[in-house]
């Protein structure tokens, strides 16, 4: 039986912590699912193909290996879509003590509502400090994005900036 797990998020950009949690996870299992998941409480500023291509095209281009899959799941619950392709692991990248207080409600409810288990990994203690919301941010305001995200996502916000 194959190991299949799922890395969901936002991904709204990909930073490069999510690379590095990506890079781990595919290390441990057969097959790694990055999925861009709409969430209900955001409101997102790239559109979902979008963030589908920058991830596709970071992974390419950081060497990754060729068991991951990169997908997007618009409306539907995360659980729904690890059945759907045999996961039963979800992995999530911990930088700090709010990470696990968000996270913990969700891993809960994933696991009560189908039996999904959630590992957290923790990333380099370099990409600790980033996020995505802080990416948009200094994007927003002009700001050198290169550090905390992938070469192609730096010159999406650059562009579109
Ligand atoms: O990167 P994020 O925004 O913290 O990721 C959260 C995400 C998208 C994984 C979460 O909101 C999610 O799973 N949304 C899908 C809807 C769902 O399954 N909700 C119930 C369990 S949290």
């Amino acid at each position: 039986m194959s190991r299949i797990a799922v890395v969901p998020g936002s991904f709204d950009p990909v930073t490069l912590g999510h690379i590095d949690v990506i890079a781990r996870a595919a290390d441990l299992y057969d097959e790694l699912h990055v999925v861009v998941v709409h969430n209900p409480g955001k409101t997102a500023l790239l559109p979902l193909d979008v963030r589908v291509d920058l991830i596709t095209q970071a992974i390419a281009n950081a060497g990754l290996p060729s068991n991951i899959v990169v997908a997007s799941w618009g409306e539907g619950l995360l659980v729904d879509y690890c059945s759907q392709v045999g996961a039963r692991v979800v992995i999530k990248g911990i930088r700090n003590q709010a990470d696990v207080t968000y996270e913990t409600p969700m891993a809960l409810v994933n696991r009560n509502l189908a039996g999904i288990e959630t590992m957290f990994m923790l990333p380099e203690p370099g990409h600790a400090y980033v996020s995505s919301s802080l990416v948009r941010q200094v994007a927003a305001l002009k700001g050198d994005v290169r550090p905390y995200v992938p070469h192609v996502v730096a010159d999406y916000l650059n562009r579109s900036a």
